[in-house]
């Protein structure tokens, strides 16, 4: 596809906390690893890991609990979270889909927008497979791809690139603060969803996706 094909502009979404609330499960196993390394893990210390990656997130979590760790258990401990996070998920469905995206996403696919998935998570495509999201992206970049985490724009640069589009022209839907500066490093136009605060950064904010009208979205794609 060539850029100047595109008759709207490509549209980009993270995955969790967007199209779907897995906070809470990687929450639940980041604590079970916690508190089997002997210290408390907060929800409010959950927020410092939405759109970090799993490696980071560990370095973050030793550092708060003070641990020191070989390079084995550095290892295993990512194993272990991520075989509780994935047992968390494993009954996942399209009922967990939050509010309002698949109309988002409907009417994105009729005006034959392209749409991208740009995530951290090595987990990605089988999230979107137990909700049955798949179908709708035209590109996958994931935790798979890249070498280089949020704030980094990789992940979002190689969306652009797959789907043929021009960096400036892509939107990217994002609920992290790392996520919206990588969305505003790579000179894309960011839409924060979630606390508009917390996200002040994003060019425009939406507490989710009820809140985002067809006239809104028909402007933005232009
Ligand atoms: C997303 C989540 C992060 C998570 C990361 C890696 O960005 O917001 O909390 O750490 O993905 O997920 P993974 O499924 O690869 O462990
Ligand atoms: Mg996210």
């Amino acid at each position: 596809m060539h850029p100047k094909t595109l008759k709207f502009k490509p549209c980009i979404f993270d995955l969790d906390g967007v199209i779907v609330d897995t906070a809470k499960y990687h929450y639940l196993a980041w604590k079970k690893l916690a508190n089997q390394l002997g210290f408390e893990f907060t929800k409010e210390q959950n927020e410092l890991f939405k759109g970090v990656s799993r490696k980071r997130c560990l370095e973050i979590l030793l550092d708060i609990g003070k641990v020191e760790a070989t390079p084995e258990q550095f290892d295993r401990w990512m194993m272990e979270k991520n075989e509780d996070y994935l047992s968390y998920i494993e009954d996942m469905d399209a009922s967990e889909i939050l509010p309002d995206v698949v109309k988002t996403l409907d009417y994105l696919k009729d005006e034959n927008v392209p749409l991208a998935l740009g995530s951290a998570s090595k987990n990605a495509k089988p999230i979107l497979e137990k909700v049955k999201l798949l179908p709708y992206f035209n590109a996958i970049v994931d935790g798979t791809d890249v070498a280089k985490a949020k704030p980094d724009p990789e992940v979002f640069l190689i969306a652009a690139q797959k789907m043929g589009a021009r960096p400036e022209n892509c939107i990217v839907f994002e609920d992290a603060v790392a996520g919206i500066e990588a969305a505003n490093n790579a000179g894309m136009t960011s839409i924060g969803i979630g606390d508009a605060k917390t996200l002040s950064e994003a060019n425009h904010v939406f507490k989710d996706f009820t809140e985002i009208s067809t006239e809104f979205l028909e402007g933005l794609i232009q």
